[in-house]
């Protein structure tokens, strides 16, 4: 018998194509809402789950007797309870490597678009308010050779700092659970603890994933310990930080400027404060949304999920463990 896949969310066509080839596939082509009942019926006799924009809490579980693999399409995996999955004996894989680049040069472009308040600016050439030369009140804030502070030196804190070193002659400041020592050779990056890359940065960039550990990393007392001059950039996911504390912050301007890509809710609701303020420049969680790179992800996420399917080893496990005791 044909094992059934669900597919949560856009996968390209020809990703679709190959699932069907192999499995019973039901395909919902939106995020999925918490308590979906459709999706809870469809969980009942599914093996897997590819995609994105769903949670796997107990809850689900309980619905998914059958399921063997989840197979999300990110690198991020905050959204699956993988301590449960692994009790549960069920595989869990991301999608890492293959967006690497596209979300560094994502945070790094919304580094620089907030220091030199680009998408501000840019509304001011286009309604028309650009009538001369402009004094110091539209001037930025120079990257180049500045210190930038990397919270979470994986793949992608890695990648930043490779852009900060090699184009921007700046100087590399990182903290992480472990030491990076190929990251401290290449890029010159001076590991420290946290207080003191906050103290020290001029451009804070925080990349870890979310976990027990790192859930309101970034609260009231470190934003105090950040110069008032300092811009800081989430690319990691709004619950890192205490969102309430970051708007306390720019309003009392103990920090300069913020980008953020992720926010506690998403989609950010209208009234949030910070999408009134001129010195916070947004991004609706697009880090990796790149044709290349989505096109990638869904392809490893799919060879991730036929694999777990067809007794293969696949490529990106989440829980090794799973797989080793199979
Ligand atoms: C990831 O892959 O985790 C990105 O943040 C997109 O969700």
């Amino acid at each position: 018998m044909r094992k059934k896949v669900i597919i949560i969310n856009r996968l390209p066509d020809i990703v679709v194509s190959r699932l069907r080839e192999k499995f019973d596939v039901k395909h919902f082509t939106t995020p999925l809402p918490k308590n979906d009942q459709t999706f809870k019926k469809e969980l009942q006799n599914a093996s897997g789950i590819i995609g994105y924009g769903f949670t796997v809490d107990d809850d689900i579980l309980e619905h998914g007797s059958q399921l063997e693999i989840i197979s999300t399409v990110s690198v991020g995996y905050n959204h699956l309870n993988v301590d449960l999955l692994t009790e549960k004996r069920i595989i869990a894989t991301n999608t890492p490597d293959v967006l690497t680049d596209t979300v560094a040069d994502t945070i790094f472009g919304l580094l620089i678009a907030t220091a030199r308040r680009i998408p501000e600016l840019d509304q001011y050439v286009k309604t028309g308010q650009w009538r001369g030369l402009l004094g110091a009140d539209y001037y930025g804030t120079d990257v180049h050779h500045k210190t930038v502070g990397i919270i979470g030196m994986g793949r992608i804190g890695q990648a930043i700092a490779h852009r900060a070193h090699f184009g921007f002659h700046m100087d590399v400041l990182y903290y992480n659970r472990s030491r990076k020592p190929e990251a401290e050779e290449k890029y010159k990056a001076h590991y420290c603890q946290l207080p003191e890359l906050l103290q020290q940065s001029d451009y804070v960039v925080l990349m870890t994933p979310l976990t027990k550990d790192t859930k309101g990393l970034i609260g009231a007392e470190q934003f105090k310990q950040m110069k008032d001059t300092a811009i800081f950039i989430n690319g990691s996911r709004g619950a890192t930080v205490v969102e309430k504390d970051l708007i306390t912050a720019l309003k009392n301007k103990e920090i300069a400027a913020a980008g953020l890509d992720v926010f506690e809710k998403e989609p950010v609701a209208p009234n949030n404060p910070l999408l009134s303020m001129e010195n916070v420049v947004t991004l609706p969680h697009i880090g990796s949304s790149t044709y290349d790179t989505e096109f990638k992800m869904a392809v490893l996420a799919c060879d991730n999920i036929i694999a777990g399917l067809t007794g293969e080893k696949p490529p990106s496990l989440v829980n090794e463990s799973v797989w080793n005791d199979k």
